[in-house]
């Protein structure tokens, strides 16, 4: 009898051990299809709360609920096997008190079977990632530019060019790593500091808009894969461009339609004589 031994998924403290490593691999996920196809290229994928903005039109991440990261958590979780899985706590489920956020924490936890959660902020969180951390649920940080504080911040500018907002981030950098996160994702931070950062934290930063010195990378899947053609950030790079080829496909199938060339026969079922 063969014994079949499922691969196991990296873990976030096999993440954190990859620092001074190898660079990290990682981009977004929010659906089954998808998942598999990234899964084996990639040490974590991030269930991010740009779901919002990708996959619903919303103008920005606030409006995204728990029950929306838990619902594409179970589907990333079920298209992936090796890949550590990290899930957005989404805008008003964490920032109320740390008790709030062990609860968001623990059903996504709980209903996805994910590793981890993600969670922006600086100094200011750093009480509650000690808290979760400390029970039992592994924190990914994310400072910088953080889109849930689009309406304070007033809009998606990088951050770090002034003296004031370069000590704030590497404040709050140090504070997320201090309380235990197993890695900090910078966005949209003005290079040499976000490569400062990284220098100087115990954890691994991952970058997005920030530097190639970071100790991994991420990007949103669909801004790489060019589907998400809406705006195109500077620090995206299309991979591939399967917007037009999307395009394409639908105006020949449009056309195919139309002329009645498709469906041909061969697409029927025929009855068995
Ligand atoms: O929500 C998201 O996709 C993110 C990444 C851009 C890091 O936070």
């Amino acid at each position: 009898m063969s014994v079949q031994t499922a691969k196991r998924r990296l873990s976030p403290a096999n993440i954190e051990a990859l620092k001074g490593e190898r660079p990290i691999v990682s981009l977004t996920a929010y659906t089954t299809p998808i998942a598999r196809l990234l899964d084996p290229h990639v040490d974590f994928l991030l269930v991010g709360d740009s779901v919002g903005m990708v996959l619903y039109g919303l103008d920005t991440t606030v409006g995204v609920t728990l029950e929306m990261m838990i619902a594409h958590g179970q589907a990333v979780m079920r298209g992936s096997q090796q890949a550590c899985v990290v899930i957005d706590l989404p805008f008003g489920s964490y920032q109320e008190s740390k008790e709030q956020a062990f609860r968001s924490a623990a059903r996504i936890l709980k209903e996805t079977g994910c590793s981890a959660v993600k969670l922006e902020g600086g100094a200011e969180m750093a009480e509650t990632v000690e808290f979760l951390v400390s029970r039992g649920i592994p924190v990914l940080g994310h400072v910088g530019l953080m889109p849930q504080l689009v309406n304070t911040t007033g809009g998606y500018r990088s951050v770090g060019r002034n003296d004031k907002e370069v000590a704030k981030i590497r404040r709050d950098a140090k504070a997320i790593d201090d309380a235990g996160a197993f890695g900090i994702v910078i966005e949209g931070t003005v290079e040499p500091v976000a490569r400062d950062i990284t220098a100087e934290l115990r954890s691994p930063t991952i970058g997005i808009g920030a530097s190639p010195a970071c100790d991994g990378q991420i990007l949103v899947s669909d801004d790489m894969l060019g589907l998400f053609n809406d705006f195109k950030p500077r620090f995206v790079k299309h991979f591939a461009e399967l917007a037009p080829a999307i395009s394409k496909a639908a105006e020949e199938y449009a056309n195919a339609v139309k002329a009645r060339t498709f469906p041909g026969i061969e697409h029927t079922f025929q009855v068995k004589k």
